[in-house]
């Protein structure tokens, strides 16, 4: 049956409600990955600058929570395992050190770059979609600033570094495919 969007609806292109989806999982995974790092490194030195990044991964989620809720797409079918393995990833990245965490930050935040560098562009096409593009814009931002506190903190100095972020590149890859579709 073909609906037609009534006034007061937020009708969205098929395209905007996937972004929607995914990001709405990624923010999901970030804040998880950071609650896990927490209950490790809560009382290091690191404690604030993960808080900081757990804060602002929050608002990023209750963001995409408000978009997907307004506009009426379905969350991923995916949360209960997002929820579990960004936990579970950021218990065993903290567990090897505060750099080792750090490195965690830099490999998803690599991903996470391309990813809303990706869905900027192609918003490009959607001109209806502005406020779906600045706020992207705006947490592509926060993002990158992760990515260098991590760096700044020693994710390169991380035992495997190379290895380890290489591994979390694939697996957040892998996350993203799959919670675009599922
Ligand atoms: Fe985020
Ligand atoms: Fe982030």
């Amino acid at each position: 049956m073909v609906m037609s969007a009534l006034p007061g609806d937020f009708p969205s292109s098929k395209a905007a409600a996937r972004m929607i989806r995914v990001n709405q999982a990624g923010e999901y995974g970030a804040a998880r990955i950071y609650e896990g790092q927490l209950a490790v490194l809560g009382n290091t030195p690191v404690a604030s600058l993960l808080e900081h990044m757990r804060a602002q991964e929050q608002s990023h989620l209750d963001t995409f929570d408000r978009l997907i809720r307004e506009r009426r797409i379905r969350p991923t079918l995916l949360s209960p395992v997002w929820h579990v393995a960004g936990y579970a990833l950021g218990v065993l990245s903290a567990c090897l050190g505060e750099k080792s965490a750090m490195a965690c930050t830099v490999a998803i935040e690599e991903v996470i770059d391309e990813h809303y560098a990706r869905q900027s562009e192609d918003l490009e096409k959607h001109p209806d979609e502005i406020e779906l593009r600045e706020v992207i814009h705006r947490f592509r931002e926060d993002e990158r600033q992760h990515c260098e506190m991590g760096i700044e903190h020693g994710a390169a100095d991380a035992p495997a570094f190379k290895l380890m972020k290489g591994v979390i590149k694939i697996a957040s890859r892998t996350a993203i495919w799959l919670s675009t579709r599922l």
